[in-house]
């Protein structure tokens, strides 16, 4: 709406400020944090979805960003966290569920499941990555950082890796 007469010089910017840049420098466990949050909000959504094109799409992109997701905890940041944690069953236990996850998402994507199969393991996905986030934020993401671990470093590693895998489409 058009304004006649100053505007306050403290009003309108502030009102403007620039979203956050998506490449900020993060560290690993920020940076797998945020992909988290973000998961979590794209269930809530198909949740809330009632129309087909609409699921379709969060399908899509659900299941492209967990396995991009999995791919650099898989590649970069398990490893990284095997190293600095001896002998712990953490990344053992992580990679299992993993597995399960990446199973489901196979038979999310068959062609021929009917929506409401679809929508029974889009349910059981959810249930299967948040137990499986948990695990990573409250046992695993601690122990990481107490540990002597370059994690900005790492972090700038995950995020040159993800530009590559989404540039490529979904692997694997
Ligand atoms: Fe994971
Ligand atoms: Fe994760």
């Amino acid at each position: 709406m058009p304004r006649s007469g100053p505007v306050h010089p403290f009003q309108e910017p502030a009102m403007a400020q620039p979203v956050p840049p998506r490449l900020e420098p993060l560290d690993a466990i920020s940076r797998l944090t945020t992909d988290h949050e973000a998961v979590k909000e794209l269930f809530a959504r198909y949740m809330g979805a009632t129309s087909l094109p609409q699921k379709k799409e969060l399908i899509d992109r659900l299941c492209t960003d967990l396995v991009v997701h999995m791919a650099l905890e898989e590649e970069i940041f398990y490893p990284a966290a095997e190293a600095v944690l001896d002998g712990s069953s953490l990344i053992l236990e992580a990679m299992a569920e993993h597995a399960a996850i990446k199973a489901l998402i196979t038979k999310i994507q068959e062609a021929d499941a009917a929506q409401q199969q679809i929508d029974d393991r889009i349910r059981l996905l959810a249930e299967l990555v948040s137990s499986h986030v948990d695990e990573e934020q409250r046992r695993l993401f601690p122990k990481v950082r107490a540990k002597n671990l370059d994690l900005s470093a790492l972090g700038d590693r995950l995020a040159q890796r993800q530009e590559e895998l989404l540039s490529v489409g979904s692997p694997g």
